[in-house]
C-alpha cells in the first residue's frame, strides 16, 4: 500500500513537472532562435507569445488553443503587429481536413472609391495610412471566435495570459523600446489622449509596459465573447475614436463583421502538397504560381544564391506580381480566376518568353518607392496530434494607423491602404492595382499574407509564414525551395539572405549580405538592383520523423518554444 502511494505521488509529481512545469516570467524571459521538440511547438514574433501558446498545449489544449493564446498575447507584447484592432488569415490542418479562415478587415460601409483623393484627383497617402480614416473594420476577434470550435480548453483560460500581461505589465525588449521611441512623435500626432505607449522619458530595454485599458477590453471579450468587442462598451469607444479622427467605422459595421471560411488553395509541387490562403489574400496564388513556374526548370540542380537560380526566380516573381495587380481582389466582389492563374498550361504560357540570359522589362507605369519599416506577424504551430496552424495577422504598417482607441487601449489598423486607392498609384509597399482591388463599401482589401502548410506523403512537413508586405509571398516561396530544392537546413532556409521582385517597381531588392558576385552578374544582365535592410521574418516548423525543428527568424525578437 505504502509502495503504491509513493508511486502515485511520484506519478503526480512527474505529471505536474512534465506537463505543467511552464513557469513563465514576463519580466524575465529570453529569446530562443531554434530548437527541437518532440510534441508541440510555437514559433512567433515574441518569446512570451510562443511560451504561453505552448503552455496551453501542455495544459491539455491543441494547436488551435495555442493559436488563440499566442495571438492574444502578441496583441499585448508586440503592439506593432500583434493585434485585436487588425485582421488576418489562418491556414490549418485538423485531422485530414484543411481549413482557410479569412478574418481580413473590410472597408466600412461608408467607404467609396475616391475617398482618399483630393479635389484634383491626387491621392492623399496620409489619409489612407494614418489616423482613424485609414482603418478597416477589425477582424481578429471574429477570427479567434471562429477558431474556438476546434479548441479543447475553455476560452477564459486561453485569454487569461493576455489579460494578466496587459494588466501587470511585462519587460520590453530593446527592439520594442527603440521602436516605441521612434514612433513617439506619431503617437502624439495621431492621438487625442496619452496612450500606454508614451512616457516622459525614452523607453529603455527592461522597462515595464502596462496596458490597463487593453486589459479591460480583453476582460470584456472574456466575459461577453464577440459582443465584448463588436458591441457595447468597446464598440462605443471605437466609434468615439472615429468621430475624433474623421473615421467612418460605424456601430453597424462592427456588429455586421463576419469572419469567412474559404476553400484552401491546394497545389502540388514535386510531390509535396502546398496548402495556402486563397483571395482576398494574393499570397496562396502567388506562391502556387511561383512554384509551378520554376517546377520544370531544374532548380534543384542549381545552387542557392547563384545567378542562375536567382534570375529564374526573379522572372517568375515578375510575372506573378503582374497578375496580382490585374486580377486579384476580394472574391466576394470581383471574379478572381484562381483556377486559371494556377493552372499548368497558363503558367507555361507565362514563362514562354523567359530568357535565362537577360532581364525582361516590367511595363513602366507609376512605379513607387518601397518603404522599409513594416509590421505584420506570423505564428507557426504544430501539436502532438499533428494539427498544424499557420496564422499571419497584421495592423498593416508598424503600429497600424498609430491611433489607439481611447478607453479601449488597442491600436487600429491602417489596412485601407492595401486597397488600390487610385489605379496605378502604388501603396506603401509599392504595389499597384486597378479595378479588382478598388475600394467599395464592405469589400476586403487585397492582401499578400501567406500562411502556408506543406505536406509530404500526406504528413506534416512545414508550417511557414512571414510578415513583409508584398515581400511575403516571395519569402515564403524562397523558404520552401530553400528546403525542397536547395537542400538547406531549416535554420539556413530562414536566415540566409533573401531577395524580392514584384513587377513594379522594376527593381530587384536584395538583403545587404546577399552573394555579391550574383548581384553584379545580374546587374550586367540588365537588372536594376536595390538593397533593403531585412526581407521577412519567417517562422518555420519542419517536421521530421519524430521531432519538430523550430526556427524563428534572426531578423527580430522572434522566438520558438515547445515541449
Ligand atoms: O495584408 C498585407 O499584405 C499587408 N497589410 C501586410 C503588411 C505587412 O506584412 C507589414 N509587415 N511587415
Amino acid at each position: 500500500m505504502k509502495k503504491y502511494s509513493i508511486l502515485l505521488t511520484l506519478f503526480i509529481c512527474y505529471n505536474l513537472l512534465g506537463q505543467n512545469n511552464q513557469v513563465i516570467d514576463p519580466f524575465n524571459y529570453s529569446i530562443s532562435k531554434n530548437d527541437t521538440f518532440s510534441k508541440g511547438s510555437v514559433a512567433s514574433a515574441h518569446p512570451l507569445a510562443s511560451l504561453y501558446g505552448v503552455k496551453m498545449m501542455q495544459e491539455g489544449g491543441n494547436a488551435f488553443d495555442a493559436a488563440i493564446t499566442s495571438q492574444l498575447v502578441l496583441a499585448v507584447v508586440y503592439p506593432a503587429a500583434g493585434n485585436i484592432g487588425g485582421g488576418g488569415f489562418m491556414v490549418a490542418k485538423t485531422g485530414n481536413k484543411f481549413l482557410a479562415l479569412d478574418y481580413r478587415e473590410k472597408a466600412p460601409s461608408k467607404a467609396f472609391e475616391q475617398m482618399y483623393w483630393d479635389e484634383n484627383g491626387n491621392p492623399i497617402l496620409e489619409k489612407s495610412q494614418k489616423s482613424a480614416l485609414a482603418s478597416g473594420v477589425p477582424g481578429t476577434i471574429a477570427g479567434i471566435f471562429e477558431t474556438v470550435q476546434f479548441t479543447k480548453l475553455p476560452f477564459k483560460q486561453l485569454i487569461q495570459p493576455a489579460i494578466d500581461v496587459a494588466e501587470n505589465g511585462f519587460a520590453i525588449t530593446e527592439r520594442e523600446a527603440n521602436s516605441l521611441n521612434k514612433l513617439a512623435v506619431e503617437f502624439k500626432k495621431y492621438n487625442h489622449h496619452i496612450t500606454a505607449f508614451q512616457q516622459k522619458n525614452n523607453w529603455q530595454k527592461g522597462d515595464t509596459l502596462i496596458q490597463k485599458e487593453l486589459a479591460n477590453t480583453l476582460k470584456r471579450i472574456r466575459d461577453f465573447g464577440l459582443k465584448g468587442f463588436y458591441e457595447g462598451e468597446t464598440a462605443d469607444y471605437i466609434v468615439k475614436e472615429m468621430k475624433k479622427g474623421n473615421g467612418i467605422i460605424s456601430k453597424e459595421d462592427l456588429k455586421n463583421y463576419k469572419a469567412v471560411w474559404r476553400k484552401p488553395l491546394i497545389t502540388n509541387y514535386k510531390g509535396y502538397e502546398i496548402v495556402g490562403m486563397p483571395p482576398p489574400s494574393s499570397g496562396g496564388i502567388i506562391v502556387a504560381q511561383l512554384l509551378k513556374m520554376v517546377e520544370d526548370k531544374n532548380l534543384d540542380s542549381k545552387i542557392f544564391g547563384s545567378t542562375e537560380s536567382v534570375q529564374l526566380m526573379i522572372e517568375a516573381e515578375r510575372r506573378a506580381y503582374a497578375d496580382r495587380a490585374e486580377h486579384m481582389g476580394d472574391p466576394d466582389f470581383v471574379k478572381v480566376p484562381v483556377e486559371t492563374l494556377i493552372s499548368n498550361s497558363y503558367l507555361k504560357e507565362r514563362m514562354k518568353d523567359y530568357d535565362s540570359t537577360k532581364a525582361s522589362l516590367s511595363k513602366n507605369i507609376n512605379a513607387g518607392s518601397i518603404k522599409e519599416s513594416e509590421e505584420t506577424t506570423h505564428i507557426s504551430i504544430i501539436d502532438k496530434e499533428g494539427n498544424m496552424v499557420a496564422i499571419t495577422t497584421t495592423l498593416n504598417d508598424s503600429y497600424g494607423s498609430k491611433t489607439v482607441v481611447a478607453g479601449a487601449g488597442f491600436l487600429l489598423n491602417n489596412e485601407m491602404d492595401d486597397f488600390s486607392i487610385k489605379p496605378g498609384v502604388p501603396n506603401m509597399y509599392g504595389a499597384v492595382g486597378g479595378k479588382a482591388n478598388a475600394i467599395a463599401p464592405n469589400k476586403r482589401m487585397l492582401s499578400s499574407m501567406t500562411p502556408t502548410l506543406v505536406l509530404k506523403n500526406k504528413k506534416p512537413f512545414l508550417v511557414v509564414g512571414t510578415p513583409g508586405g508584398t515581400t511575403i509571398p516571395t519569402s515564403v516561396f524562397q523558404s520552401i525551395v530553400n528546403i525542397i530544392d536547395f537542400n538547406l537546413s531549416a535554420f539556413d532556409a530562414v536566415n540566409l539572405p533573401k531577395f524580392h521582385h514584384q513587377w513594379l517597381p522594376d527593381e530587384v531588392f536584395f538583403e545587404k549580405d546577399f552573394n555579391k558576385k550574383t548581384i553584379s552578374e545580374l546587374a550586367k544582365m540588365g537588372y536594376t538592383i536595390k538593397y533593403r535592410e531585412a526581407i521577412g521574418r519567417v517562422e518555420l516548423l519542419k517536421i521530421n520523423n519524430n521531432f519538430i525543428e523550430a526556427v524563428a527568424d534572426k531578423r527580430g525578437d522572434d522566438s520558438v518554444a515547445g515541449y
